[in-house]
């Protein structure tokens, strides 16, 4: 029997320390979560891009009457960025959330598997990888350097071919 180790580095950071673009991105996902569409959940998720020519492009969550047919935050900034910026690579990715009684103590968030398989994707399109935040009402903001750490074993293009 042999053991296989995962090892990432995750960062925390709190608001006061991010500076620059970083912060900027950070704070612009505390001031769009009226993109978000959540009348069933009122769970309010908010994802910003920082593309590579410095542009920020933010998304919500929105939701249906048909649960199933929800699409999380994640995925409605990738495919506003497919559409409206084609050939933009994305530096980095902010994801945020205010969940329904604003507790101060809320955890940070985490993007749910799904989203997290097409983050995954996108790294692999762009062949660059996409620094990733994430931060809550607790404003402790949590930076990964690749989607990859996300998804040990992940199945990805490579498998396909
Ligand atoms: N949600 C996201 O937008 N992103 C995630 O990574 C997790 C969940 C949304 C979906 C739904 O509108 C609400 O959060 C509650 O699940």
């Amino acid at each position: 029997m042999q053991i296989q180790l995962f090892q990432f580095n995750a960062e925390l950071y709190s608001l006061s320390e991010l500076t620059g673009i970083e912060l900027k991105l950070v704070e612009e996902s505390f001031q769009c979560f009226n993109k978000s569409y959540a009348p069933y959940s009122q769970f309010l998720v908010s994802a910003v891009a920082l593309l590579e020519d410095g542009q920020l492009i933010s998304a919500g969550n929105q939701e249906n009457a048909s649960y199933g047919a929800t699409i999380c935050a994640e995925r409605v900034l990738l495919s506003t960025i497919s559409a409206q910026f084609t050939h933009q690579n994305i530096a980095a990715i902010c994801v945020n959330y205010l969940p329904p009684n604003q507790p101060e103590n809320s955890k940070t968030i985490s993007p749910c598997g799904i989203c997290r398989q097409a983050l995954l994707e996108q790294e692999t399109k762009q062949k660059k990888e996409i620094s990733l935040f994430f931060t809550g009402p607790n404003k402790q903001v949590i930076k990964l350097s690749s989607v990859k750490h996300l998804l040990p074993y992940y199945f990805g293009s490579e498998y396909l071919h």
